[in-house]
């Protein structure tokens, strides 16, 4: 198969906080040494997205390019890069069907109808896959990945050896805000590493499901009481992830959860307001804003920047390529529920991707939708 893509290519961007979405002709970045150009088909839109288009972060003018997932069909393959560490699974090749999570630069981003990554931020989508599943997974199943390794510093050794159990197989872990895309991959993953206590906050609908993927028990943020309720059952736990990051809805119940020694993990931005139809979300990158509320001497508290899973040298060569497929390919982790969003054109279908997201109206489930016809 012959390398073909063209030089300029439409792109979903943001150009101003709150502003409509608008379609930019980019160029199409020829691929460097290591890189490969992809032909999105597939990509899934998440809270990121309203945090750049409302809450104005990690934006810069005059637009900039949304989406920190995609998938589709290599089209064209750079140099081999001699530097670069290789993946256990064989190089992708032109014609592979390949999914990605991918965030530093603009021509990696998923909105637009070609991106030019590195070879080690792409796998190739497990055969027992549908692409609207594969596009579901890479993102937050490296956040997940990252969040229990790096932050809460609890072990996943890759691959797992045979009858290996964790030291803190029976500890309590807290996943609040299990029914979001982060937590259900969280939860996979805590399991098969066999990680036995884990904990689930969110909406009861869930619980049922929650249990299947792994949770011992779950609870129910909207009673009133759920945080005495957790004490009560749990004693003194000291791992949490906090999926959300809200001001009021997380963080404030999770500090009369957590006690001296506890490290709560938090997922940036914390979100001082939720964005909605009428007025735009207030978001601070700044880890330091998780003090906002007062925590017990002796809490730890890490804000979570999935982006630096690639400090660690073995997730940064196999994480993308070799780890996430597989877990995914076994049946170890389910992908999310994917909601296809329709709309007639690239644009339109971005504008009701978010809009969905201003109503907050995924709920167990991600946002795809088709990019390239
Ligand atoms: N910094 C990083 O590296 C990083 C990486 C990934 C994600 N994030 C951030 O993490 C957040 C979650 O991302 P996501 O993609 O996983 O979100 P998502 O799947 O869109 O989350 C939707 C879920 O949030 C749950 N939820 C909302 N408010 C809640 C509350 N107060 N308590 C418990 N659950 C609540 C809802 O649960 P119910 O259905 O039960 O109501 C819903 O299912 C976003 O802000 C995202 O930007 C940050």
């Amino acid at each position: 198969m012959a390398p073909s893509y063209p030089p300029t290519h439409d792109a979903v961007v943001t150009t101003g906080k709150r502003l409509p979405l608008a379609i930019r002709e980019v160029d199409t970045a020829v691929p460097e040494p290591g890189e490969v150009v992809v032909r999105v088909e597939w990509t899934a839109s998440s809270p990121l997205d309203l945090h750049q288009a409302d809450g104005g972060i990690i934006t810069s003018p005059p637009f900039t390019i949304l989406g920190c997932s995609f998938a589709g069909t290599v089209v064209a393959t750079g140099e081999d890069d001699p530097t670069a560490t290789k993946p256990n699974s064989a190089p992708v090749q032109l014609g592979d069907q390949v999914f990605g999570f991918a965030w530093e630069k603009q021509k990696q981003m998923g909105f637009q109808t070609y991106v030019t990554v590195p070879r080690r931020l792409v796998g190739r989508i497990p055969p027992n896959l549908t692409v609207q599943q594969a596009v579901t997974a890479p993102a937050n199943l490296v956040c997940a990945i990252h969040t229990i390794t790096q932050d809460l510093r609890l072990e996943l050794p890759w691959p797992k050896p045979e009858g290996w159990t964790p030291k803190e197989e029976n500890h309590p872990i807290l996943i609040w805000g299990a029914a979001s895309s982060v937590g259900l991959f969280a939860i996979q993953v805590l399991r098969h590493w066999g990680y036995k206590n884990v904990l689930a906050v969110a909406s009861s609908k869930h619980h049922e499901e929650l249990a299947a993927l792994g949770a011992r028990k779950s609870f129910d943020y909207k009673d009133t009481g759920v945080t005495d309720q957790i004490s009560a059952h749990a004693g003194p736990i000291y791992r949490i992830i906090d999926c959300i990051g809200q001001l009021e809805g997380t963080l404030r119940p999770l500090s009369k959860i957590a006690v001296k020694g506890t490290i709560v993990a938090v997922m940036l931005p914390v979100i001082l307001r939720d964005a909605t139809e009428e007025v735009g979300s207030e978001v601070d990158l700044d880890p330091a804003s998780i003090r906002k509320v007062q925590w017990a001497d002796g809490v730890g508290t890490i804000g979570v920047r999935t982006f630096f899973f690639e400090k660690n040298e073995l997730l940064k060569w196999h994480l993308e390529p070799d780890i996430v497929p597989a877990l995914l390919e076994s049946g170890v982790v389910k992908p999310n529920r994917a909601r296809i969003v329709e709309g007639k054109t690239l644009l339109e279908r971005a504008q009701n991707a978010l809009n969905l997201l201003r109503q907050r109206a995924p709920s167990g489930e991600r946002l795809v939708w088709r990019v390239a016809e």
